[in-house]
């Protein structure tokens, strides 16, 4: 079941360049930075109450985050909900007809198994679910 929104991605082309702006204009403190090579992203995440913002800067140019921002520039990427049983979620969206990226999740960042469904099953919205690792269903799964 989907509990919350976890986080929003923001694609950025540089952290260093961009940290500065939710650091100094809006009073937030970036808590995390993770590089995480399966996605060829560096991440920065900042906590706002429940909600994080995933800023993510490309590692390559065959960074799915360098195609987008190619494509649409810098700007909001992807909502993430919260899930306590990502497999099942992702049963449930497919038997719904929405078209997934990752039949099954994988590791993402800060120790969360994530899996994403096409934007164009969800109205434009790139969609991602994820659940606290450690999950030994979905880790099996994945595995
Ligand atoms: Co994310």
């Amino acid at each position: 079941m989907i509990s919350r929104i976890d986080h929003l991605g923001i694609a950025v082309r540089s952290l260093d360049a961009s940290i500065p702006y939710y650091e100094r204009a809006l009073g937030l403190r970036c808590e995390h930075r993770e590089e995480v090579p399966s996605q060829q992203v560096r991440t920065a995440f900042f906590t706002v109450g429940e909600v994080h913002l995933e800023l993510l800067e490309p590692m390559s140019a065959e960074s799915p985050i360098a195609k987008f921002i190619e494509k649409n520039g810098e700007g909001v990427h992807h909502v993430a909900f919260a899930t306590d049983d990502i497999v099942a979620q992702l049963g449930q969206a497919s038997g719904a007809g929405v078209r997934l990226i990752h039949e099954k999740p994988f590791p993402g960042a800060a120790g969360k198994l994530v899996a994403f469904l096409h934007p164009k099953s969800t109205g434009g919205v790139l969609t991602e679910f994820c659940s606290p690792a450690g999950d030994a269903a979905a880790a099996t799964a994945h595995a």
